[in-house]
């Protein structure tokens, strides 16, 4: 190195007081989106086996849950409906007396504004036979007569209290439709924010135990992302086309290339959610002994961030947010 001022970075990291001045990521507790899931017909949480600490909730466990997240500072929450009867397409998810729609108005009535509160605008946890849209008589997902069904559950979710849509089922043309339907029903101020890059991921197992929304036969892949494809912003531009107020990238961490692409792409919000499965893998290694949970947390979220993910969702957001707070 000789001639050259010797390059130290350690300089930077020598305190704790210079760690900190010289950070450049940071998470708030504003950043994140809490998932929750509420089960009609339940007298008791129930636990679900995959994902240590997260449940079924009731009604009045939900609201307890989200008086504890608004009271943390969490950004967010995003709420799931289990309903206790499901059919073909799906009739609990608009039904404006469904298990959503009223934990929608518990949830509004507890917080107010203190927190943005989300709805997954899905209809796997409604059908019986678990697909993301209504079926075609063959048997494979039907693309527009599943838009008319997500127009339908869009404003019955606004006249519910919603104050953002999240459609997750991967339909194309879907932002368009529920932007258009909300529009015409008057709900011109509901926001959409689009799991616009939606990938056909294993991470979504424990969901699928949380949500009851396993499909009943065959699998995602027709209409969720391939993981090896490079699409992402092709369908990232699309549903900013169709009027997405945010776009999310799911899951995150496998994919923080295609988050941070997003990030450079787009002139809106990026969300980014960390699924079932890496909740699942971090908390697994963690009863083992085998990853210190404070550090994995923190350290997940951060890189989530530094990608470029403005809202991160975390089914771990009520306790990062006290963390971090
Ligand atoms: C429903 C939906 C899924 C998730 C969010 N919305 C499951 C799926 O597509 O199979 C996954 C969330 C998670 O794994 O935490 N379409």
């Amino acid at each position: 190195m000789a001639g050259f001022p010797a390059a130290r970075p350690r300089r930077l990291r020598r305190t704790a007081a210079l760690r900190r001045l010289a950070a450049q990521t940071t998470v708030t507790p504003s950043d994140l989106v809490l998932p929750l899931f509420v089960k009609e017909g339940i007298g008791q949480p129930q636990p679900v086996g995959a994902m240590p600490g997260v449940v079924q909730h009731t009604l009045d466990s939900l609201r307890k849950a989200v008086a504890e997240a608004a009271q943390a500072g969490v950004g967010g929450v995003i709420l799931f409906g289990i309903p206790a009867a499901k059919d073909g397409r799906g009739s609990a998810a608009d039904d404006p007396a469904g298990i959503i729609q009223a934990a929608l108005g518990v949830v509004t009535a507890e917080t107010g504004d203190a927190l943005a509160v989300m709805a997954d605008l899905c209809l796997c946890e409604y059908t019986d036979h678990g697909h993301c849209g209504v079926l075609t008589p063959a048997g494979g997902v039907d693309n527009d007569a599943t838009l008319e069904r997500y127009a339908a559950i869009a404003v019955a979710q606004a006249a519910a209290g919603a104050d953002m849509v999240a459609p997750s089922g991967m339909m194309d043309g879907q932002v368009g439709a529920i932007r258009s339907a909300l529009d015409r029903a008057g709900y011109h101020d509901t926001v959409i924010c689009a799991y616009a890059m939606k990938y056909a991921s294993a991470f979504y197992g424990p969901f699928r135990e949380a949500a009851e929304g396993a499909p009943q036969f065959g699998d995602r892949a027709a209409y969720q992302a391939d993981p090896s494809a490079g699409d992402a912003l092709r369908e990232i531009m699309l549903d900013l086309d169709e009027g997405a107020d945010i776009v999310m990238v799911k899951p995150a961490l496998p994919y923080l290339d295609v988050v941070s692409a997003a990030a450079a792409a787009v002139p809106v919000p990026v969300a980014a959610y960390q699924v079932s499965g890496e909740y699942a893998m971090a908390e697994a290694a963690v009863a083992n002994g085998w990853l210190e949970r404070e550090r994995v947390i923190a350290e997940t979220l951060t890189s989530i961030r530094r990608a470029g993910a403005s809202i991160i969702l975390s089914y771990w957001a009520t306790e990062a947010a006290r963390l971090l707070g």
